[in-house]
C-alpha cells in the first residue's frame, strides 16, 4: 500500500458528494475516486443482500484502481454492508454514523430529530446508536422516502421537494426538536430548504466533516497520508448514463466535471460468490 495511491469514496448515488467535498477540503493533496451507483439508487428500500452485492462490486472496482482506503459515504450501505465489507477486505475503511452525539450535546430542549432512510432507521447500527444516547436525549427517527430521488434528479428546492421536506420536518418541530440530524448523505444538499422550514432556532447538522477528520486520522495512523505537494485529482464515476449524470454531478460539485462510466470488474453472480466466501 502506497501513500500516493487514491482513495475510493462511494454512495448509492450522488449524495456522497457531500462527504467527498469535505474530504477534498481537508485533504486537498489526496487523489479521490468517487462512484455514484445511481443506476441502483435509492438503496433505502432495497434488500440487505442487494446492497451488499452492489457495495462489493464497487469495492472490487476501487481495488482494480489501486485504492489505499475506502469511504462508505452512504449511511444505508454502512448499515447494510459495512460489517461484511470489513471482514472481506483488509484496507482502511471509513463508514458513516449519523451525528447523534454532537446533536445530543447541542440540544437545549433535549429532543433531536434524525432524518434518514427507512433502512438506516430500522438497522441494528441505528438501534445501538439510539440506545447509547437514549438516556441523554429524546431521539425521534424520521424516515424520508422520496428525498434521495429528488437529489438524484437535482431537484433541490422545487415545490415537490419543499412539500416532502415540510411533511418530514414539521412533525419533529411539533415535538420540540431543536437539532435535526441529517442521517443520509443526500440530505446536506437539501439543507437550505430544511433550514428554512425548520427556522433559524433549529440546528441542522450532518457528519461529512467528521468523516473527513476520521479518514485523516486513519490514514495518518497507517502512514498513508499523501505528501504530494500538489492538488489531488478527483475522478467521478457513475453506474448510470454518464452523459446524463454530468449535469447533476457538476451542479452538486460546484463546477463542470467529466463523469466516467463505471465498468464493473465482477460479472453477475461473482459478487455474491465473493460475499459468501468467508462463510
Ligand atoms: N446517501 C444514502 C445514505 O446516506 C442514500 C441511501 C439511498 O440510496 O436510499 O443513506
Amino acid at each position: 500500500m502506497h501513500s500516493e495511491y487514491p482513495i475510493g469514496v462511494f454512495d448509492s448515488g450522488v449524495g456522497g458528494l457531500s462527504v467527498l467535498r469535505e474530504i477534498h477540503q481537508l485533504l486537498p493533496n489526496e487523489d479521490l475516486i468517487y462512484v455514484a451507483d445511481s443506476a441502483h439508487a435509492p438503496y433505502g428500500d432495497k434488500p440487505k443482500e442487494f446492497i451488499l452485492e452492489r457495495s462489493t462490486a464497487i469495492v472490487e472496482f476501487f481495488l482494480s484502481h489501486g485504492v489505499k482506503a475506502i469511504v462508505v459515504a452512504c449511511n444505508t450501505a454502512t448499515a447494510a454492508a459495512v460489517k461484511e465489507l470489513r471482514s472481506l477486505y483488509h484496507l482502511p475503511m471509513v463508514a458513516m454514523e449519523p451525528a447523534v452525539k454532537p446533536a445530543s450535546e447541542q440540544s437545549q430542549t433535549g429532543v433531536i430529530g434524525v432524518l434518514a432512510t427507512s433502512r438506516t432507521i430500522n438497522s441494528n447500527n441505528f438501534r445501538i446508536l439510539f440506545a447509547r444516547f437514549a438516556e441523554q436525549v429524546n431521539i425521534i427517527p424520521q424516515a424520508c422516502p422520496g428525498l434521495v430521488d429528488q437529489v438524484e434528479i437535482g431537484e433541490l428546492g422545487g415545490p415537490e421537494t419543499r412539500e416532502l421536506v415540510a411533511q418530514y420536518v414539521e412533525p419533529l418541530l411539533k415535538q420540540n426538536a431543536d437539532v435535526l440530524v441529517l442521517g443520509c448523505t443526500h440530505y446536506p444538499f437539501l439543507k437550505p430548504v430544511i433550514q428554512e422550514i425548520a427556522g433559524a432556532n433549529v440546528k441542522v447538522i450532518d457528519s461529512g466533516a467528521a468523516i473527513a477528520r476520521r479518514l485523516h486520522s486513519l490514514l495518518n495512523h497507517h502512514g498513508l497520508l499523501s505528501d504530494a505537494g500538489r492538488l489531488g485529482s478527483v475522478r467521478f464515476y457513475t453506474s448510470a448514463d454518464n452523459g446524463k449524470a454530468n449535469g447533476v454531478i457538476s451542479a452538486l460539485w460546484g463546477c463542470p466535471v467529466e463523469t466516467e462510466k463505471m465498468v464493473e470488474t465482477l460479472q453477475d453472480g461473482e459478487n455474491l460468490r465473493a460475499i459468501r466466501l468467508p462463510g
